[in-house]
């Protein structure tokens, strides 16, 4: 019988080259995000070209419920996840108090309660059956406060604390769990999170290509590493940012998202 992984966020970007990667390994694949006439397209293709077994899950993951709606739906098709991507995520752009109340919400809907509730319902079910693997997306972003980006940055360090502590926990159960810190790549996220033109993210700092990524994330989850950070200048990043005091992150992260050292 086949291993089956669960991909939230699978239509675009890196959830996309994680499915590229399952569904080449053999896998067979459960596919969840909002698009989907995407979903289902993939799901055509992978079946022809792989005669795996694809399911495609239309859920919006930022509200209230869903991660318990996706979970019971599969249950009931009586599918079991091995592997879980804790993919999907969406940025966003502005002063803290200027982003409309609703949009912060969804962001944390999506980007922290969704991949905490599937991580809770999975880790256990995982832990009951022996084994089983879970990888959540982070990002650079996890490492200091994010002046115009303010909770995509808070949720990214949300997950990189969440995914270390249960990792640690799981020790000696079967039950992997992988940290994945990408740093800028390729995908359709900037446009998504509507960043400005001043935003120099994408433009100092090459952005790797959505498979490279998770690629990289794929080998770390399937040799149990707790932290993935794709690419030595990252891992490098991460190492001299231990050193700098608060003020200077702060500062630093606002002129890399708005060109300036100054608020408002
Ligand atoms: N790109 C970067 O520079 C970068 C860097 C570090 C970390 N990351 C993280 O990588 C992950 C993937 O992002 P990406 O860069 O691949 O961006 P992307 O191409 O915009 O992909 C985001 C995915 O999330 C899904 N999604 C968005 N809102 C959703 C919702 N409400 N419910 C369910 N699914 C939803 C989208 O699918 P549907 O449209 O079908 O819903 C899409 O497949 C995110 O967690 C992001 O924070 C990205």
């Amino acid at each position: 019988m086949n291993r089956t992984v669960l991909i939230t966020g699978a239509a675009s970007g890196i959830g996309r080259a994680f499915a590229d990667i399952f569904a080449k390994e053999g896998y067979d694949l459960v596919i969840a995000g909002r698009n989907l006439e995407k979903m289902n397209r993939m799901k055509e293709d992978y079946e022809a070209r792989y005669h795996n077994t694809v399911t495609s899950v239309q859920k919006d993951l930022s509200k209230d419920g869903a991660a318990e709606e996706l979970y019971d739906e599969i249950r009931e098709k009586g599918i079991e996840i091995d592997v879980l991507i804790n993919n999907a995520g969406v940025g966003d752009y502005g002063r803290f108090i200027d982003i409309p109340w609703q949009k912060e919400r969804d962001l944390a809907g999506l980007n922290m309660i969704s991949v905490m509730r599937l991580m809770h319902l999975y880790g256990s079910d995982m832990e009951r059956r022996g084994g089983g693997r879970i990888l959540n997306v982070s990002s650079i972003a996890a490492w200091e406060p994010g002046p115009y980006m303010p909770m995509y940055y808070a949720s990214k360090a949300f997950i990189f604390s969440l995914s270390q502590a249960a990792a640690k926990e799981m020790e000696g159960t079967g039950v992997v769990i992988t940290c994945l810190c990408p740093g800028p790549t390729a995908t359709n996220f900037e446009k998504e999170a509507q960043m400005k033109a001043d935003n120099r993210m994408f433009t100092w700092f090459r952005p790797m290509s959505a498979e490279e990524v998770a690629q990289e994330g794929y080998d770390a989850l399937m040799k149990g590493k707790v932290i993935c950070i794709p690419k030595f200048r990252y891992k490098a990043f991460r190492f001299v940012s231990r050193f700098g005091s608060e003020k200077i992150k702060r500062d630093l992260t606002c002129i890399v998202n708005t060109g300036r050292k100054h608020g408002s």
